[in-house]
């Protein structure tokens, strides 16, 4: 179970601290997507200012004389003297557009990104994935995998200590819960705690995710997101396949084949 959790937090661990190096894609697309692409992003009817903060070239260009970001040099970026001017006719996003200031840690975030080169970044589908350094943690012993260095070197960094392991009755039950929405049975719970094997967390895995019940879980997931929508949208399932049947049979069939997804779902507005 603690592996669930690995990934969740590896990926906050990558953050570190302020100083560490600034990512385009992890720490400012989503300020600017979020603050300012509403103006100044690829609909150029809403485009205010004739100013593109979402290609680079654009973002880097000319605006007669200065430039929203020149790498390298914050205090020269009008980007960053937008947003931090204290006159709030001048302060981007606007007050007038009732947008709050951008927060500390995002102008930090966009300081420290300038200082360090602007460096821009494809979208992350198109970045092949390379494999980071393991960092330096205190206790060599406790990692199993790879990702635990990094969870274990967040923990060292806030001062704390993993929590002891889950005993293999709680171990199963949270597995069971969390893949199937089921408890496991009393048979599965002795044969698991019979299991002396290394991998007997992993064949409980695998029995799960073998079981229909797994199709029924993940097919839940589904639905409660296609319904979330029905309101103001209504949803179509994919051809021959009927959502709303009270025998959710066909869904659960789809999903064990992995035929429900976006792809291949039409949502029509
Ligand atoms: C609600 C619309 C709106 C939003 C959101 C907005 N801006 Fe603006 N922006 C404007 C308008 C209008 C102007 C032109 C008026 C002015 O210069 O103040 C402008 C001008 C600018 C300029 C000056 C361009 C030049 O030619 O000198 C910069 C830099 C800028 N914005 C950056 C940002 C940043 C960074 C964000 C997000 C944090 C942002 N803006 C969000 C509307 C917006």
């Amino acid at each position: 179970m603690r592996r669930c959790l690995l990934y969740l937090l590896a990926a906050s661990c990558a953050l570190g601290a302020p100083e560490a190096t600034v990512q385009f894609n992890r720490d400012i697309r989503p300020i600017l997507s979020e603050r300012c692409y509403a103006c100044h992003g690829p609909d150029d009817r809403k485009r205010q200012s004739k100013l593109r903060l979402d290609v680079e070239s654009a973002a880097k260009g000319d605006l007669g004389g200065h430039s929203a970001i020149v790498p390298g040099e914050p205090l020269a970026s009008e980007l960053i003297r937008r947003v931090t001017s204290s006159d709030t006719a001048r302060r981007m996003p606007p007050a007038y557009s009732g947008a709050v200031k951008l927060s500390s840690r995002e102008i930090d975030l966009l300081t420290h990104w300038i200082e360090q080169g602007a460096q821009w970044q494809k979208h992350w589908a198109f970045i092949p994935p390379t494999r980071p350094e393991l960092p330096e943690i205190s206790d060599r012993s406790w990692p199993r995998n790879s990702i635990d260095y990094f969870v274990k070197a967040k923990l060292d960094a806030e001062g704390l200590k993993p929590a002891p392991e889950a005993d293999k009755r709680v171990l199963i039950r949270r597995v069971s819960f969390d893949l199937t929405g089921l408890p496991p049975t009393p048979p599965q719970v002795d044969a698991f705690l019979r299991d002396a094997s290394p991998a007997a967390y992993e064949k409980v895995v695998d029995r799960l995710q073998a079981s229909p019940h797994y199709g029924e879980r993940m097919a839940a997931r589904w639905l409660d997101a296609a319904s979330t929508r029905s309101r103001a949208t209504s949803c179509r399932a994919p051809r021959g396949i009927r959502l709303w049947q009270p025998d959710s049979t066909g869904i659960i069939a789809a999903t064990a084949r992995a035929e429900l997804s976006p792809k291949n779902t039409r949502w029509s507005t």
